[in-house]
């Protein structure tokens, strides 16, 4: 198969296969993936030659396995259960027994998978999904070579998705590429970020590219500059084990923010097929001006929260979170200024901004256009005229809104902001979703346009690279340096406000 090209028409239910989930009795599997596989299942998406595979360390039997999914679907589906239809997931799905460095596992494993493809009809086709923790990603891949599980041949297909964080640092992200790519083919890598899954993110492409009148205006000649912020309302919850080590710039800027910023900013690709997408937001990102040692501590702001109040509530701050050190350094906040050094959006600032226990929960990208450049309203009530902002809204309340000026009505020439807003749910309603089945089903279709390639994952690091190298060697002295519930630190509104600029703040 070529890369990018998809086995089936989309909208077909996705080919026979078994999907097989190594670390299937962790919070993912049964918070995301089983919904999220129940859901393609209504909407028609998986055809009845369908299995799926637990593997895990605890040995476990068939029935005890279906009995516990059905107690943690009742927790975690996403709307009512159809009795049947769960039936239908829980009939197909298997426990394995597997310690994930013993070959014998492995081997069982390929035996166990014949017998289900005899079985079920799918084929010898497989997917397997890594939500382990990622010191395993290797070994399980490894392994997955050794017992040839990873063998394409006679028209079947073998993928392997991987979850992130995709390496701690630029260098062991490419150790790992080197250890997938020793056993598989790039185009069997599926990289998973949820937020490439996410409806309103995909649909920038659409807004930018299915429209004539954006794209004359979205560069440098128009664009003053583009903001863009993820704001969690929550804490780090039971995660201090996994956050204590990665911190925000890990945690969120080096994967999901990177991608919304390459997908505001790419040029047009050739066609929406896998590489030709991948080739340009991998493009844009490797344009991103690497910021200099020297300028970390001026361009970048990092910041930990302290005790204070969210959705009313008084709530702890990160060094009181349950396992966190109590002298932390691991930042909570990330505020981050990027350049894209090319002809269209050189010297435009790109703002970009994530933090948890913020005011609110917020995610969007806003688009500042130049001011008028120049205003004839002098002598009249209309001295100071804003700048337009169009507003892609991703979560929650997706839509977009533009931003412009009106006249009030009245024989006094005064005007006040105003609001073209599309919302989503009120045009199309809302589909329930964990977010993950657009991933699944591209997975299972063999369409990896939504998925990282080791050369975008790559550019990531080499962006967030120095940032975390200055940010080592320079331990923050301020932490805790914002209050739970608050925009962050005040350092993140210098960030704009020395150039005249301001953070949209909703
Ligand atoms: C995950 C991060 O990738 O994304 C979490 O590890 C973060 O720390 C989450 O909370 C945010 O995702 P969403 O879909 O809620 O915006």
């Amino acid at each position: 198969m070529i890369e990018g090209t998809a086995t089936v028409r989309r909208g077909e239910p996705a080919g026979k296969s078994v999907f097989v989930i190594f670390g299937a009795t962790g919070d993912l599997t049964k918070r995301k993936l089983i919904p999220a596989l129940y859901n393609l299942r209504e909407q028609k998406l998986l055809r009845d030659e369908f299995a799926i595979v637990a593997v895990a360390r605890k040995p476990t039997t068939d029935a005890a396995l279906r009995e516990q999914m059905r107690s943690d679907f009742r927790e975690f589906a996403t709307h009512a259960v159809d009795e049947n239809l769960w039936n239908w997931i829980e009939e197909r799905s298997y426990a394995h027994q597997a310690n994930f460095d013993e070959p014998d596992g492995y081997v069982e494993l390929a035996q166990r998978l014949a017998e289900i493809d005899r079985e079920r009809g799918t084929a010898g086709n497989y997917l397997f999904y890594l939500a382990t923790p990622p010191d395993y990603f290797s070994t399980i891949v490894e392994h997955i070579g050794q017992a040839g599980l990873a063998r394409e041949e006679g028209g079947r297909w073998r993928r392997v998705i991987v979850e992130k964080p995709f390496g701690t640092d630029r260098d062991s992200a490419r150790l790992l590429n080197r250890n997938l790519q020793a056993v598989l083919d790039e185009r069997q890598i599926y990289r998973i970020d949820h937020y490439l899954g996410k409806e309103t993110v995909q649909n920038i492409l659409l807004l930018r590219f299915a429209n004539g009148i954006f794209e004359p205006i979205w560069n440098r000649q128009f664009v003053d500059h583009v903001q863009i912020t993820v704001a969690e309302s929550v804490g780090i919850g039971n995660r201090a084990g996994y956050f204590e080590n990665a911190g925000t710039l890990r945690d969120m800027v080096q994967n999901h923010m990177l991608q919304l910023l390459a997908l505001t900013a790419m040029e047009p690709p050739t066609s929406f097929q896998a590489d030709p997408v991948r080739d340009e937001r991998s493009k844009v990102l490797r344009a991103i001006k690497t910021v200099d040692p020297e300028d970390v501590l001026t361009h970048t702001v990092r910041g930990q929260y302290g005790p204070g109040i969210t959705d009313g509530k008084d709530v702890s701050g990160y060094r009181q979170e349950s396992n966190v050190a109590a002298a932390s350094k691991t930042e909570t906040f990330a505020a981050i200024e990027l350049y894209v050094d090319n002809w269209r959006w050189a010297e435009v600032p790109f703002y970009l901004r994530t933090g948890k226990r913020m005011a609110t929960r917020a995610t969007e990208i806003a688009i500042q256009f130049k001011r008028a450049p120049h205003s004839f309203f002098r002598g009249t009530k209309v001295e100071h005229v804003p700048p337009n902002v169009m507003v892609l809204r991703l979560q929650p309340d997706e839509g977009i809104s533009l931003g412009f000026q009106a006249k009030v009505p009245g024989p006094i020439m005064k005007m006040d902001a105003v609001r073209m807003d599309f919302d989503y749910s009120e045009r199309f309603g809302a589909t329930p979703s964990t977010g993950y089945e657009t991933l699944v089903y591209d997975c299972l279709c063999g369409d990896a346009t939504l998925f990282h390639r080791a050369d975008g994952v790559d550019a990531g690091w080499a962006v967030v690279q120095p940032v975390l190298d200055v940010w080592r060697a320079l331990p923050a002295r301020n932490f805790p340096n914002y209050a739970a519930g608050s925009w962050g630190p005040h350092e993140s509104d210098e960030l704009l406000t020395r150039t005249g600029r301001a953070w949209r703040n909703r």
